[in-house]
């Protein structure tokens, strides 16, 4: 229901009232038509040449039929050549409009992407964490389609409107003033109303598709559910629903019926009507000799012309606004916080991987009610290997995102070394850095590629070297295309195990400093536990490192250990002092798992 639901409302959040402001607000996005703006200034000149080609039609056509009362073959001749002359020349304009137009959309729509790509993925990790993925990647793809259409046809279109328009009004008057007159006051009215008919019309019909909509989500959450249905007897039920639901269709679809009947007859008889009144003054016109039937008919195409641009013209304004309302989503995706970026002469090198955590506290900036960590302080020395236990929810992983700076504490600092970790530019901080989650995500490509996403500098040999290291070895070289054999969405799916000891040969190559563990190894058998357990044994030699884990089997080495509950610190030291306190955190988690 809620897809379906949604889309009804798109249409009408997308469009937003054109104003000052919000034109204003787009014409940020012609930076990105600027480099093109030579092409674009051509096509225009094809544009008004190809209009203006049209609009010499109706002008020789009414020549020709008042050549006819003139006798003069020869004329008639000339003047039906340079007729087609014109359809000529307006069929080579035509196609340097459209294939000029095509280049700069084209070229503007990648170099937009990109930006708003590149920007996107530089965005404060807040940013992510309070929007979904789904509505992220729409803009990416469809607000940038929706401009496509505009910068490809929409304002080409108005703007050919408008030339046709104006010029056409101005020929009209130039034929004959008296029958202009009349013209304009018949002509635009009916074909105003008959725009707004339309778009009633239209809005009834998308009543009636989101109503057969609706009724279908019935049928495909019950076919869904087949057995439940059956178990609980409710074929009856749910077929009433469905009756019901398809029903209503009957309802809005004849409200449609009626209006669309109504638009007929309107236009049977007003429009019609109306250029039958035109048409009877010009002949009178022509009885008086104040005009030649032969420009009575050029008027008359021309009237059609103009009639047929100021009716096209509506709908090209709508499309406009929904092209607005995208470039305003698209622009508060510029208007966002960028992570920063230091300059590179301020920035220092991470050297031992010292951590220290001094009176932190921190809330995240989706939640700032809630403080995740409280009055936070511990040390962990370079090299050492320490253990963060503590229940789902108590701030573990939350500490390993402040640690990567992916957000800002509220109060306290964090040092790493002896310097504050503002002090380090960025992109230093996180190259001194490696994690291997609990879920690991491998991007589309080959398994080789994969592990290289640690160093893209790294040899072949030191990728083998990772991989030998990881114990990722034996399942890599079992498959038939060994280190190319493609993974991701579209290739091999991996074990939980497989992907788990890829991250680490990931890590291996980075070398880094200080390596995070989050639950890496919480979700595997004990057979794979074992091979990536020896796997992290290896990674984590001679490096400082934080580890998060769920099975207590695994961090009863650690030279620390830290007890988290809800954010705060409560107990710490090794297995075997944390084991001897009677009431202690530790000892219940200990105990606990045991049991199981
Ligand atoms: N991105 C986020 N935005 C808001 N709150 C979050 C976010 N991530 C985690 N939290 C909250 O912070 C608390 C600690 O979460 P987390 O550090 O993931 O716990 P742990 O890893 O110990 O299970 C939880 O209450 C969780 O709901
Ligand atoms: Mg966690």
């Amino acid at each position: 229901m809620a897809r379906f639901g949604r889309r009804k409302n798109d249409d009408d959040e997308a469009k937003k009232k054109i104003t000052k402001a919000s034109l204003k607000k787009s014409l940020r996005l012609f930076k990105y038509v600027k480099p093109y703006a030579g092409t674009f200034a051509v096509g225009l000149v094809f544009l008004f040449l190809s209009s203006a080609a049209s609009m010499v039609f109706p002008y020789l056509t009414g020549q020709l039929v008042d050549a006819a009362n003139t006798d003069f073959l020869d004329q008639i001749n000339r003047i039906a050549l340079l007729l087609l002359g014109v359809f000529f020349l307006n069929a080579v304009f035509s196609f340097f409009r459209i294939y000029l137009f095509a280049i700069v959309t084209q070229k503007t729509l990648a170099s937009l992407r990109q930006a708003t790509y590149y920007q996107l993925i530089r965005l404060k990790m807040k940013f992510f964490s309070e929007r979904r993925v789904g509505e992220l990647n729409s803009r990416i793809s469809s607000d940038i389609s929706l401009l496509q259409e505009t910068l490809t046809t929409t304002i080409a279109e108005f703007l050919r409107q408008i030339i046709i328009i104006v010029i056409g009004i101005a020929l009209l008057t130039y034929i004959s003033g008296k029958l202009t007159l009349l013209m304009l006051a018949l002509v635009p009215v009916v074909v105003l109303v008959a725009v707004l008919f339309g778009k009633k019309i239209r809005k009834l019909s998308k009543e009636a598709q989101d109503a057969v909509a609706d009724s279908n989500v019935i049928v495909e959450e019950t076919l869904q559910g087949i057995a439940t249905v059956k178990a609980f007897v409710n074929e009856r039920f749910e077929y009433l629903r469905y009756k019901k639901r398809t029903d209503d269709v009957i309802g809005v679809s004849l409200k449609g019926a009626k209006w669309r009947g109504a638009f007929a007859s309107f236009i049977i008889f007003c429009l019609f009507g109306s250029i039958v009144a035109v048409i009877w003054y010009g002949v009178v016109l022509v009885q008086e000799d104040q005009l030649s039937i032969g420009d009575l008919f050029t008027f008359i195409l021309y009237s059609v012309f103009v009639g047929a641009s100021l009716g096209g013209i509506a709908d090209l304004y709508s499309q406009l606004q929904k092209a607005i309302g995208a470039t305003e989503n698209l622009l508060e995706i510029f208007d966002e916080d960028k992570e920063e970026e230091q300059e590179k002469q301020f920035s220092k090198k991470i050297t031992e991987g010292k951590i220290s955590f001094k009176a932190v506290d921190f809330a995240y900036p989706s939640r700032s009610d809630v403080e995740v960590l409280k009055n936070l302080s511990f040390e962990i020395e370079s090299g050492q290997q320490v253990a963060l236990v503590g229940p789902s929810g108590a701030g573990k992983s939350t500490i390993t995102s402040l640690i990567l700076k992916f957000f800002e504490v509220s109060k306290g600092e964090i040092l790493i070394d002896k310097l504050k970790i503002n002090e380090y530019a960025l992109a230093d901080l996180r190259s001194a850095m490696a994690i291997v989650p609990q879920d690991v995500v491998l991007f589309g490509g080959s398994i080789y590629d994969n592990i290289l996403y640690g160093n893209p500098d790294a040899s072949k040999k030191e990728v083998k070297e990772a991989a030998r290291k990881a114990n990722a070895v034996e399942f890599i070289e079992a498959f038939p295309d060994g280190y190319d054999t493609l993974v991701g969405e579209r290739g091999v799916q991996l074990s939980g195990g497989q992907r788990q000891r890829i991250a680490i040969a990931r890590a291996i190559l980075k070398n880094p400093k200080i390596l995070i563990l989050d639950e890496a190894t919480s979700s595997l058998d004990s057979k794979s536990e074992q091979l990536v357990q020896q796997a992290l044994d290896e990674l984590m030699k001679g490096r400082t490192s934080l580890v998060i884990a769920h099975r207590l089997s695994t961090i009863q080495k650690a030279d620390n250990i830290l007890v988290l509950q809800e954010g705060r610190l409560v107990e710490s030291g090794n297995h075997q002092e944390l084991l001897a306190k009677e009431d202690g955190l530790y000892r219940d988690l200990k105990t606990l798992q045991m049991g199981v």
